[in-house]
């Protein structure tokens, strides 16, 4: 009986070192695949089971494909026992009218059965969903402590009762990845899984990413690779219907950086946005998201004071901002203020005129449109509050904790909204329009 005992006990204690946590989903850099990536404590090999279930509107009942993984040891703390494996497997020749299920494993430890969208980006410059409308979920500055929770909860809600595509988290992940010796990291991660491992999770890294050289935000996420970026998950792009989008790295424009990165990352930029300009006539959208902003009112007034919205902005605006421009980029979706500010179209530190401006709409607007949604809820409560004297380009601005949803209706049509998940509703929106594939540049 004691034996027995023992034996049940040691297998309970197995299985919970073996048992996946942390999954979560992400885009690939080949169209119609989806990666889910997981974490075990003991070395086991992974597997994973997905099968479409819905395909259109018709029931799709097929059997589940069986595929194997890799696995990677990640050692998460300075100690060398601090060791977890995480484990990635890559679902293929999806379809983009199907939902399918899935579930992972170790060691016949299966995780609960999730369900993903078929529908993925295209990273090459093929045409594709053009016509089909879709909704993405934006913002920056998440994590585990009290007010990340308002996100948590509306956020999950959402993942539960309404359709979107995915996540593009705009950098400072978990408050942070590697404290506790990662244990906030594993904390954050499992915190997510029920929306992470539903709709793919895009990520790019901000400064609270920086420790030991990235190595956790390297680690624990697999972002396209492009080539360019070696597999780091810094920078990459995408093609979603009738948009471009741009995910880019801020922290290699700022101090104790290297500038053969900077180099690096900012003549890939040149480099892609030539190629989505080349195919501006059918894919007339480009939008670009990074962590640290381009444009924010907050204490503008004393610029050159140390403050993240005088001193940082004057460092990346003279490199990034003429790109922008005179390559057209639609809309600027940035974070790092810990608020949520609006802008209008914006060139030079000049609000610039559309065809037509509204408080919640431009149409045909001649530069790009700028919006910082940084307070998905942060560990350090209001501390970069929204400004009481803001520029006079700032169209709305917020302190509630919340995020953003953007949806691409079409060629013409693009509409933004902010959520509180404080208050439960939506607290801002804007429509961009547009009938021509590039504005007009007016300041030069
Ligand atoms: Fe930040």
């Amino acid at each position: 009986m004691q034996l027995l005992v023992l034996i049940i006990g040691f297998g309970i204690a197995i299985a919970g070192y073996v048992h996946p946590e942390q999954i979560h989903l992400s885009w690939t850099e080949e169209i119609n695949q989806m990666r889910a990536t997981w974490v075990t404590y003991l070395n086991a090999p992974p597997h994973a089971a997905y099968r479409p279930i819905l395909c259109g509107n018709v029931p799709s009942p097929s059997n589940f494909t069986y595929i194997g993984g890799d696995t990677k040891k990640f050692q998460e703390g300075p100690h060398f026992w601090q060791n977890q494996y995480i484990h990635t497997t890559v679902f293929e020749n999806l379809l983009p009218e199907c939902w399918y299920e899935y579930k992972v494993s170790n060691l016949g430890s299966w995780s609960k059965t999730y369900l993903f969208n078929g529908r993925t980006p295209d990273t090459s410059q093929t045409f594709r969903d053009v016509n089909n409308s879709f909704t993405l979920i934006v913002f920056g500055d998440w994590g585990t402590g009290p007010i990340g929770q308002y996100t948590k909860h509306l956020l999950g809600e959402e993942t539960l009762t309404r359709d979107y595509l995915g996540i593009l988290h705009m950098g400072d992940i978990a408050y942070d990845l590697d404290d506790e010796d990662g244990k906030v990291g594993d904390d954050y991660l499992n915190m997510i899984q029920p929306i992470a491992a539903t709709y793919p999770y895009m990520t790019v890294p901000g400064n609270h990413e920086k420790a030991d050289n990235f190595t956790q935000y390297i680690n624990r996420f697999n972002m396209p690779n492009n080539g360019v970026n070696q597999g780091t998950s810094f920078f990459y792009s995408f093609n979603l219907g009738p948009a471009h989008f741009i995910m880019y790295n801020t922290n290699p424009y700022f101090k104790n950086t290297s500038q053969a990165s900077a180099d690096l990352q900012t003549q890939w930029l040149a480099n892609d946005l030539a190629i989505a300009n080349s195919q501006r006539s059918i894919r007339p959208w480009i939008i670009v998201l990074a962590h640290h902003p381009l444009y924010c009112s907050q204490d503008w007034f004393e610029e050159g004071s140390q403050t993240d919205c005088g001193e940082q902005p004057a460092v990346i605006k003279p490199i990034l901002e003429d790109l922008w421009y005179n390559n057209s980029v639609d809309l600027a979706l940035q974070a790092h203020l810990h608020n949520y500010e609006r802008d209008a179209a914006i060139y030079k530190n000049q609000t610039i005129p559309s065809q037509y401006d509204g408080q919640n709409i431009h149409i045909n607007p001649n530069a790009p449109i700028y919006i910082v949604s940084g307070n998905a809820g942060n560990n350090h409560g209001h501390n970069d509050p929204a400004s009481t004297t803001p520029q006079p380009w700032a169209r709305y601005l917020s302190n509630d904790y919340g995020y953003g949803r953007l949806t691409v209706y079409n060629q013409t049509h693009l509409f933004w909204e902010q959520f509180s998940a404080v208050a439960l509703t939506e607290i801002d929106y804007v429509w961009i329009i547009k009938d021509q594939p590039r504005y007009k540049p007016v300041l030069s």
